[in-house]
């Protein structure tokens, strides 16, 4: 099957070139056309977000309703939730902070194209070179919408608890 034919390629890269090209729901759009997609739900569990609100280096998103990761390629984050919990992610690779990881639709992990690292939908590390889970920001809920401070950045290592405190949980 020509997985490598299709938009995506069997993963969506989220860099922003390649969103400014295409977006994540574009391209996921172009796997579910070729049928490659067993499960319909996967059609929903990857696309693209903008921030509500923004004030200062706050930035203000829709409380995803259902499972899945939602991609803010031009800030860098990803609002992703993982049954109840929903956490913000950057978007870079905490190997080397310059790669930008994707997501892969078909197994639900993000991929760092770099070393081939992979890590869990909410951001803990499966495999690969970095030392610590993807990196996460300061999250606090606010209605029916969630607020990410993108100046702190918390890294499960040398700050543990905060990093482990950084989620919101819905319903
Ligand atoms: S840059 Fe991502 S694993 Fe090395």
């Amino acid at each position: 099957m020509a997985l490598h034919n299709t938009p995506c390629a069997g993963s969506c890269p989220i860099g922003r070139a390649r969103f400014l090209r295409s977006t994540a729901l574009t391209a996921l759009a172009g796997i579910a056309g070729t049928g490659l997609l067993a499960d319909p739900a996967f059609a929903q569990s990857v696309g693209s977000i903008a921030p509500t609100q923004s004030r200062g280096k706050v930035l203000t998103y829709s409380l995803p309703a259902k499972e899945g990761a939602q991609i803010d390629a031009g800030n860098g984050v990803i609002v992703a939730r993982v049954k109840s919990t929903v956490y913000a992610l950057s978007i870079t690779c905490p190997h080397r902070a310059v790669t930008t990881l994707e997501w892969i639709p078909e197994t639900k992990e993000f991929h760092c194209p770099k070393h081939d690292a992979h890590f869990q939908s909410d951001g803990e590390l499966i495999d690969g070179r970095p030392d610590r889970a993807m990196d996460r920001y300061a999250v606090r809920r606010a209605g029916q919408s969630i607020m990410v401070d993108t100046a702190a950045v918390l890294q499960q290592d040398t700050a543990h608890d905060a990093w482990s405190r950084a989620v919101v949980t819905v319903g």
